[in-house]
């Protein structure tokens, strides 16, 4: 990340058109890196976002015994090398930088018997805490302590145990079942998470020799198999569906035609076909997706549920889809009550948005009207741009490290498909 803070500056451009590359997944990246914990080696990961939170969550394992390093002639490829003298202690000044890095928290416990653990931070929308992560291990045989923001846990070998959780946490899922792979015996997660990122993650480990059934289902089945018996693997990241729909959201608000090399319609499903609803074209190619946008989108209503529903992560871009589409849509948040923060931001832009608890009214005005406003988190800040771009006028873009800590390039690919939008020095 840059010292100087620097801006993002759009002027109201489109319609838009060309061809963009949709990079790897930030979600699925950072939870791949912290898996690498369970073996000894050298583990390479391809199509690896450059962003923020890859730097961090490599500092972070740094701290803990495994160096990442860019390859110095592949793009976009990251190798990560497990010395095997590991230090299972996540420092504060590191923790408190992402959410993600709690994933550390199952690979250390399985492998090195004992974690401390400062107790995770993240984007800044509500209280996230960590109760289903810990009650599921305690099952599998773990004790905890908290004190003085940190956790500590403990088990000389974790046991197999079938875990319901309440609602299907994305990380929840991923920590039990890394924490599965040494247990001994059979672990059974019911309700879990069903994101593809959670299967890239699945796949990853069972590619590494751990023994997983269910991928892809709500219930995941992990056999134990004995420590050091995993092997550090070459591994493909999956691409990130919340940086297409970035995509498919600028192509929304200006028209026009992209395509999104490397975007996977099977993830983005029931998004895409709200998109559709709202007068977008898209088509399913071998190895990406086409978009067509109208000259003016209408109006729909869109309610946010874990996957396969409408991701969370998407509702600040569709909430500014709705911002300039023909009628009135109401989105509902189920995941995250202060997830709204951003709307204040997008009326300062001209939007017309009025939220009450869970639920945002939007009413489509033909267009915004460009205004300095606040990044507030990564998807809002990344929704601001897309604001942008509908919008007359200058609209300059503050607090950009959220953006960055996200999403590749948003600026150049935004550019290489005729955008009219730069970083400048703050
Ligand atoms: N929750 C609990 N207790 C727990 C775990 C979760 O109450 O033990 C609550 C949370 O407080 C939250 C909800 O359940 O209200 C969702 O939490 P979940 O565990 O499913 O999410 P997460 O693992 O913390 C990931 C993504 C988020 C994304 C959510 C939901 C990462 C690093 N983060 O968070 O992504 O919004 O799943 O899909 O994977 C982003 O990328 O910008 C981002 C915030």
């Amino acid at each position: 990340m840059d010292s100087a803070p620097e801006h993002i500056v759009v002027h109201r451009s489109g319609p838009l058109h060309g061809e963009v590359t949709v990079p790897g997944a930030k979600n699925s990246v950072l939870k791949l890196m912290a898996t690498t914990l369970l073996t000894n080696g050298v583990t390479t990961l391809t199509n690896v976002p450059d962003i923020a939170d890859v730097a961090i969550m490599g500092d972070l394992l740094d701290a803990i015994g495994v160096t990442t390093a860019w390859h110095p002639t592949e793009h976009r490829v990251l190798q990560l090398t497990n010395h095997g003298a590991l230090t299972p202690v996540a420092p504060y000044e590191l923790v408190e930088r992402i959410r993600a890095s709690i994933n550390v928290l199952g690979p250390l416990l399985t492998r090195c018997g004992t974690v401390r653990l400062s107790l995770p931070g993240g984007d800044d929308f509500g209280s996230r805490p960590i109760d289903m992560h810990m009650a599921g291990l305690e099952a599998m045989g773990a004790t905890f302590t908290i004190e003085h923001g940190y956790v500590e846990a403990a088990a000389d070998r974790l046991h197999g145990a079938n875990i319901t959780f309440d609602f299907p946490s994305v990380g929840a899922t991923e920590n039990i079942l890394t924490a599965a792979v040494f247990a001994k015996g059979t672990t059974v997660i019911d309700n879990a998470a069903r994101e593809p990122e959670i299967a890239d993650l699945c796949n990853f480990l069972v590619a590494m020799g751990a023994d997983v059934e269910g991928i892809g289902s709500s219930t995941l089945v992990v056999h134990g198999v004995e420590r050091g018996s995993l092997h550090p693997v070459t591994h493909e990241v999956v691409p990130d569906r919340i940086q297409a729909a970035t995509y498919i959201a600028a192509a929304g608000v200006t028209g026009g035609e992209i395509r999104l090399r490397n975007a996977r319609y099977d993830h983005m499903e029931m998004l895409l076909r709200r998109f559709v609803d709202m007068g977008l074209s898209i088509t399913a190619q071998a190895d990406g997706l086409s978009v067509w946008a109208p000259e003016r989108m209408r109006a729909t209503d869109v309610a946010t549920l874990p996957y396969p529903g409408i991701a969370t992560d998407y509702k600040p871009l569709v909430v500014t889809m709705l911002a300039v589409a023909d009628g009135v849509g109401i989105v509902t948040e189920n995941l995250y009550p202060g997830r709204f923060r951003y709307v204040e931001e997008l009326q300062r832009l001209g939007a017309e948005i009025s939220t009450d608890g869970h639920h945002a009214v939007v009413r489509g005005v033909p267009h915004l009207s460009g205004a300095p406003v606040r990044a507030p988190d990564i998807r809002a800040g990344a929704a601001l741009v897309v604001a942008g771009l509908a919008a007359t006028g200058e609209t300059v873009i503050s607090g950009i490290h959220h953006i960055d800590r996200g999403y590749d390039d948003l600026v150049g690919r935004l550019r290489a498909l005729g955008a009219d939008i730069e970083r400048r020095p703050g």
